[in-house]
């Protein structure tokens, strides 16, 4: 089977060292990926908002199954725009539990589904009015896709009032058109990971990350500086938990509601004194979650794709996973997320080459790379996913910034503090 995989971040260069892997995938492209892809797939200049240029890619090129990366195509209907040809990701209508905030909300309250309190407001005046039900701190957040920059935790009413003219005056671009406000909620925040195919849904792993820019876990948010998996505070009772009361009825409610989830949803959740609550869903793999999942997984990805795909996932193995600990440690460009200095060089050692099997502990992903006559710069904000596996967090970390510490890159920098939740629980357990 030939795959295309659609995107061009480190989450794609780590699916496609998996895809690469799996005994069913003949030949592997990828549009239009980046030098780090380029070591398992094939590149192809081609963008994926295209849909007619990705469309007939697949019949020139006999493609057997797609794999769409970044949420963007998906929200834009890429999956329906291929027809009859397998997809792993979300319709259109489906992916609106990442696309509308609003829309999610409502699948909540028809599932009965533990999420924040909230309301949804279409005019900047009933916003303004409906802050009167919600005291500090406010959550207030632009109902569409806003690169991960539409939620504002506002300390107090004068800014949470800012906020919303600010999403209203178009602050957010399209993304602010409309804008939920809701309960803040207090516990530790965990990513949890599913796959479905409309009918049957299996969970693919936990990990918890770090979104803001500098170490304590300060400075601005960004895509995510670091992260680990597995995140050990969501124990298997919370898993089923989460699976039960979260996971499974959502599948279930928007298979009800006609718009079948065929992907992997990527559930950020709360663990508050009341049980788990949703906080978000995302309608693909997280970035670097998905870094650390595939140092993880032990399977045939393509073949778990494609029954996801094709609406079999009940036919193929449960997912595996090494029971080690996977880290990612994020090298930005100075300046990210802000304004990342570009062109910057870097050397990566030839100590850590970039195998195609999964013998290495560690291994460095690349996200904003580029190649400037024979010479590896930063082409982004987010540059390389330095990722290591080990047995215990503490292990992993030491060995990814043993890792880092060997890369020259100048112009780059990295958090040194990656896991500190999980190596503090180690170090109390004695099991670091
Ligand atoms: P989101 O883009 O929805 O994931 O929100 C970004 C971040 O804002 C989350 O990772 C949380 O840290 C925080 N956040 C969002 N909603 C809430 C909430 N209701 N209560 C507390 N923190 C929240
Ligand atoms: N790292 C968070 C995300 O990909 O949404």
């Amino acid at each position: 089977m030939n795959i295309l995989l659609i995107g061009s971040g480190g989450r794609e260069h780590a699916l496609a060292w998996k895809l690469a892997q799996s005994p069913s995938c003949d030949t592997l492209y990828a549009a239009h990926g980046n030098p780090g892809t380029a070591h398992h797939a094939t590149l192809v200049a081609m963008d994926g908002s295209d849909h007619a240029a990705v469309r007939s890619f697949c019949d020139r090129f006999n493609i057997g199954l797609v794999v769409i990366g970044p949420e963007a195509p998906l929200v834009a209907g890429l999956a329906d725009a291929l027809g009859d040809i397998p997809v792993f990701g979300p319709s259109k209508a489906a992916a609106q539990l990442e696309g509308s905030k609003g829309f999610t909300k409502g699948i909540c309250g028809a599932a009965n589904i533990p999420t924040a309190a909230y309301e949804h407001y279409t005019t900047k005046a009933e916003a303004l009015a409906g802050l009167a039900d919600f005291s500090a701190p406010y959550v207030i957040k632009a109902d569409g896709l806003a690169a991960g920059k539409g939620v504002i935790i506002a300390e107090t009413i004068d800014e949470a009032r800012a906020a919303i003219e600010d999403m209203f005056g178009g602050g957010f671009g399209d993304a602010g058109a409309s804008v939920v406000i809701e309960e803040f909620l207090t516990g530790e925040e965990v990513s949890f990971f599913a796959l479905s195919d409309g009918k049957t849904v299996v969970p693919f792993g936990s990990a918890q990350d770090h979104k803001r820019a500098f170490e304590g876990d300060t400075g601005p948010n960004t895509g995510g500086m670091g992260a680990y998996s597995p995140a050990t505070i969501l124990t298997p009772a919370m898993q089923a938990r989460v699976m039960a009361e979260i996971i499974e009825p959502t599948v279930e409610m928007m298979t009800h509601k006609n718009m079948p989830y065929r992907g992997v949803l990527f559930a950020g959740l709360m663990l508050t004194d009341d049980g788990p609550k949703l906080i978000e869903y995302n309608c693909r793999f997280g970035d670097p979650e998905a870094q650390v999942l595939m140092m993880r997984y032990r399977g045939d990805l393509a073949a778990l794709m494609l029954s996801v795909a094709q609406g079999q996932l009940d036919a193929v193995p449960k997912p595996q996973f090494s029971p080690e600990t996977a880290l990612t440690v994020v090298m930005a460009a100075r300046g990210y997320p802000e304004k990342p200095e570009t062109g910057g060089a870097i050397n990566l050692p030839k100590s850590i080459p970039e195998s195609k099997d999964d013998s290495q502990d560690v291994r460095i992903f690349q996200s904003g790379t580029g190649v400037w006559e024979g010479q590896m710069i930063a082409d982004g904000g987010r540059v390389l996913a330095v990722t290591a596996r080990g047995n215990s967090a503490t292990e992993a970390r030491d060995y990814a910034y043993a890792a880092i510490d060997s890369i020259d890159f100048a112009s780059g920098f990295c958090r040194r503090d990656i896991g500190w939740r999980e190596v503090a629980r180690e170090a109390q357990a004695g099991t670091s």
